[in-house]
């Protein structure tokens, strides 16, 4: 349980606050580099901050204020015109870092020297993984850094997307819950598929967390189960390595990494990098790592207006927005299953104090010659580098076909995977 003090100095995200300026200290993932390139122009919320990116003719990346300085108008429809972005009211012109660069009645009327003055804030961006990235606080910027889930090959790399309507921290603090792996994704899937189960996953005997460089692990001894009991996860020890929660935001598990990106204080774009493991005949790299592809995945299923709960993430999805908008932390009652929730509060609670007195918080990275490929102490990784034989992908196929929460026959974490992806995944699958 918490104070509603403490509980909005942890949720709270707006330029000034204390989370606002911890989080404005890390780069922060908006969009995949196809969809920019794709739509040229699109509005971007980040931090409570109405943005618009866009893809400049150069190949370079702008973020920029949302209204024009000239009289307000909404710049994200607008278009890019060579370098620049221009304001549809009047064709006022932006450059990549919010710069003025054109302001076509004043220059026919002799009148251009006050544009100097007519600028709009604009930030750093990057591209890596098959997203952009974008940087808010002060400068000079962190490195972004280069972990190194984004080089491996050996998998199907793609991109989904949903907004969803509560506050990321709820979000974030799932990244250090291993219990509920057990409940919302194993047992809640066996009663979905059959209402007569009530327990099928083996149950978590201990869970464990350790702090590293850039987050927690994650360890945890599962039970040996009974009879028709499926063994979801393995134990580990966080000395194996684990599935990761990471500043400031993120989950790594190896096969995926999911962001949860506060748009503002009541609503998070949840950003999810799926990597799924190739057989080992097959040589990567079967894709463009830069180049992705990306899909937004509906959050209801419209005909009911209920949250969809078949798949992994969706079931996620369903116990975050339950929560409530901002999920009242005065009125919980916290157990062990929340030893690494209470930590990850301490911890932001003290990064806040850190970056108060001017120090760079956690997870931060400036040395160059160190930001290539950092190594994450993820759980069996070798899986994901050297890919699984044959036989096993067949055998795995064979198993997720055989879900009635398959896409298509085909496995997805998240609901909506489209034709074109699952066409994508399948000729590489095939080499
Ligand atoms: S409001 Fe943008 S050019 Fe006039
Ligand atoms: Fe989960």
């Amino acid at each position: 349980m918490l104070s509603q003090e403490k509980n909005e100095r942890l949720t709270r995200v707006g330029r000034g606050t204390p989370m606002g300026e911890l989080l404005r200290r890390y780069w922060h993932p908006v969009a995949p580099v196809l969809e920019i390139r794709d739509r040229r122009v699109m509005p971007v919320r980040l931090l409570g901050q109405d943005l618009v990116l866009f893809a400049a003719q150069d190949g370079r990346f702008g973020l920029i204020a949302r209204q024009c300085p000239h009289r307000g108008a909404d710049l994200s429809y607008g278009w890019v015109d060579g370098s620049l972005l221009r304001c549809p009211y009047h064709g006022w012109a932006f450059d990549v870092r919010g710069r003025c660069g054109g302001q076509p009645f004043e220059e026919v009327a002799g009148h251009a020297g006050f544009r100097d003055r007519a600028t709009v804030d604009g930030y750093p961006t990057a591209s890596l993984g098959g997203l952009v990235w974008v940087y808010l606080g002060p400068e000079p910027a962190p490195l972004l850094p280069d972990f190194e889930p984004f080089s491996w090959t050996q998998g199907f790399v793609e991109i989904s997307i949903t907004e969803l309507p509560c506050n990321w921290f709820q979000c974030h603090e799932n990244g250090v819950d291993p219990v509920h792996f057990e409940w919302l994704h194993g047992n809640w899937t066996a009663v979905q598929q059959d209402p007569q189960t009530i327990r099928r996953a083996a149950e978590h005997i201990s869970v464990e967390f350790d702090e590293f460089e850039f987050g927690f692990v994650c360890g945890r001894q599962i039970g040996p189960g009974g009879a028709g009991v499926r063994p979801l996860n393995a134990s580990n020890t966080v000395a194996e390595g684990g599935m990761l929660c990471m500043w400031p935001y993120t989950l790594m598990t190896g096969a995926t990494v999911e962001w949860r990106v506060p748009i503002d204080d009541c609503s998070t774009l949840n950003i999810t990098r799926q990597y799924s493991t190739l057989p080992d005949d097959i040589r990567g790299p079967v894709q463009d790592l830069e180049a992705v592809p990306y899909w937004h995945g509906p959050l209801t299923d419209p005909s009911t207006g209920r949250i969809l709960t078949g798949n992994t993430l969706n079931q996620d999805f369903a116990a975050w927005v339950g929560q409530g908008v901002v999920a009242d932390r005065t009125r919980e009652h916290l157990g062990r299953t929340d030893s690494g929730l209470t930590r990850l509060r301490h911890r932001f609670l003290q990064e806040m104090g850190r970056v108060a007195d001017g120090a760079d918080p956690a997870g931060t990275v400036r040395d160059q010659a160190r930001n290539q490929r950092i190594a994450l102490p993820i759980y069996r990784k070798s899986r994901y580098t050297g890919g699984i034989t044959r036989e096993a992908y067949e055998g795995l196929l064979a198993w997720h076909r055989s879900s009635p929460f398959a896409v298509d026959g085909y496995p997805a974490i998240q609901a909506g995977r489209p034709a074109h992806v699952i066409g994508q995944y399948e000729m590489a699958t095939r080499g």
